[in-house]
């Protein structure tokens, strides 16, 4: 998560030597706790404190960032230390998902904490040594600050006015299916709410053609008479090809017998520009929602 000022606060930092000074001087504190910081990261404290102070100024929203630093270093960690477990998004073991805040039971900021530091006895998750007090911290950090922007996407967004629209007027079940009702030509989103984050969501709704799971590309062929059918990739190999085309139906080809063949851009429409923020907000948290059928 990039800080947008950040260039701006360490320009501000570079023009201005006699407040990096003041500053400096000032964030060490008497007692000689925090001597033993290297000065490089004294600095980054300083430009993280002129870019709280600077955000106060200008009144941007960055101002809940306080800590936005903390939160990217979070953020590298999990990359480093956890993802290979939990995954990239965190869901990857189940009843936990640390990309949503879910945990098996409420945990707080100390309790997460220790959870790093020390690992679960007995059990898969291990102690995470090499990082310091400081990097768990801002770890913690991190997986709130995930949760929140995950709450955050969908915030004001009503689910039962995002089902509407989905089942109406929006005609996402043209080319989707939730629980057995729908199309086939786009993807199954009946447990998409468990599969991708909110975040990931909006992304798909507003470009969908950023990122596209490997499972839903769409592709193109052109049969030696001329015809032309496009649809689902479901598998292919050298030799054919197999997909579910815009009429629903499973079709299989032989490669060497079409005239072209290959990916196409997704027929998922972009809702940018035809829908305003509320319904945007509505379907996300419509989506969330859908969690698949209980186990
Ligand atoms: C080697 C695999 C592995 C790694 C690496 C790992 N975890 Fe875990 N983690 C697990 C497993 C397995 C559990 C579930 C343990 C259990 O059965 O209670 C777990 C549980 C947890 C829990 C408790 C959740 C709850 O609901 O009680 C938290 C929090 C957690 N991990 C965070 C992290 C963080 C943060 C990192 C990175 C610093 C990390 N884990 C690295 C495997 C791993
Ligand atoms: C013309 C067919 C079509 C229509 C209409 C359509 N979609 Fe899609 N949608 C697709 C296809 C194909 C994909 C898979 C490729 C991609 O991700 O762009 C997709 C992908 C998605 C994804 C991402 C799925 C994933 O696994 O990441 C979401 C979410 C989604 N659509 C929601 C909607 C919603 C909400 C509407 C209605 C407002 C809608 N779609 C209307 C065809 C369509």
């Amino acid at each position: 998560m990039a800080c947008d000022f950040q260039a701006r606060c360490e320009a501000a930092l570079r023009a201005s030597p006699p407040l990096r000074g003041t500053l400096k001087a000032a964030t060490i504190r008497p007692g000689g706790a925090k001597r033993h910081r290297s000065d490089q990261r004294v600095q980054t404290r300083i430009t993280a404190l002129l870019c709280v102070a600077l955000a106060a100024v200008t009144g941007t929203a960055a101002a809940q960032h306080a800590t936005a630093f903390d939160v990217e270093d979070g953020a590298r960690s999990f990359a480093s230390y956890c993802a290979q477990c939990h995954g990239p998004d965190g869901n990857l073991i189940p009843g936990i998902d640390l990309g949503h805040g879910q945990f098996r039971r409420p945990l707080t900021d100390d309790e997460i904490a220790g959870i790093i530091m020390n690992g679960i006895p007995n059990t898969a998750m291990p102690a995470t040594p090499r990082l310091s007090e400081d990097g768990v911290r801002r770890l913690v950090a991190y997986l709130r600050s995930n949760a929140k922007s995950q709450a955050n996407v969908a915030a004001g967004g009503d689910p039962e006015r995002g089902r509407a629209l989905f089942e109406g007027e929006g005609k996402c079940l043209d080319c989707h299916r939730v629980n057995g009702t729908g199309s086939r030509v786009g993807p199954d989103l009946s447990d998409i709410g468990r599969l991708r984050r909110a975040v990931e969501i909006r992304e798909s709704l507003l470009d969908p053609g950023a990122e596209v799971q490997p499972n839903n590309r769409s592709y193109r062929v052109v049969t030696a008479d001329g015809k032309k059918v496009s649809g689902r990739l479901l598998n292919q190999d050298t030799f054919t090809v197999q997909m579910i085309d815009t009429d629903q139906h499973l079709r299989s080809f032989v490669k060497a017998s079409l005239r072209e063949h290959g990916f196409e851009k997704t027929p998922m429409p972009s809702l940018k520009d035809t829908l305003n923020a509320q319904q945007i907000a509505d379907l996300v948290s419509y989506l969330v929602s859908l969690q698949g059928a209980p186990p």
